[in-house]
């Protein structure tokens, strides 16, 4: 493992982030952190509640600050992040300087979406498929900055895929 640099897992709403994560972290036998879960624990409201009560912008700012006290703060890790964080130039800056790796879970809209259904909670940047169709298509360019793409089929289990970032961080350099 590379020192105390965090590992990075971004990807749409519904790519599997914090299962990956998980998998990943147990093969890596290091912590994990779901960057949402540690907002709502210090906000004492989900990033849903935040951006339902005091809009987007604010929760961006929230977001902002909290990856910025994980990555300085939290022993070397997986981090999962929310669909959005990846998207914003100052968070790239911030997780680059980190020295972090970052993975970009690219799965298909429909996967992502069925996913998205299937979870039952509302999210409030994806109400219907054409919105979320649209917010995929935006974002994809800048998961695509993202250092290491995996691509995801829907047959391939979330073990095997965690599996199949291990080997691929194993063999990168220079991270
Ligand atoms: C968001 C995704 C959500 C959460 C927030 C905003 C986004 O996380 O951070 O609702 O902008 O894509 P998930 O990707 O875990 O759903």
């Amino acid at each position: 493992m590379n020192g105390s640099r965090h590992i990075i897992i971004t990807g749409f709403m519904g790519s599997g982030k914090t299962t990956i994560a998980s998998g990943l972290a147990r093969i890596l036998g290091c912590e994990m952190l779901d960057l949402d879960h540690v907002i709502a624990e210090r906000e004492g409201r989900t990033a849903r509640e935040i951006i339902e009560q005091d809009g987007e912008e604010s929760f961006r700012g929230v977001e902002t600050r909290i990856l910025h006290e994980v990555l300085e703060n939290s022993p070397m890790g997986v981090i999962a992040l929310g669909g959005g964080a990846w998207t914003l130039e100052r968070n790239r800056n911030l997780i680059n300087k980190h020295g972090c790796v970052t993975v970009w879970l690219d799965a298909p809209f429909e996967l992502c979406w069925e996913r998205i259904v299937l979870s039952g909670s509302s999210r409030p940047l994806a109400r219907d498929e054409g919105q979320a169709r649209m917010l995929y298509a935006q974002r994809r360019p800048q998961y695509a900055l993202a250092k290491l793409p995996v691509q995801l089929v829907a047959n391939k289990s979330s073990d095997q895929i965690s599996a199949e970032i291990a080997e691929r961080l194993r063999v990168l350099d220079n991270w």
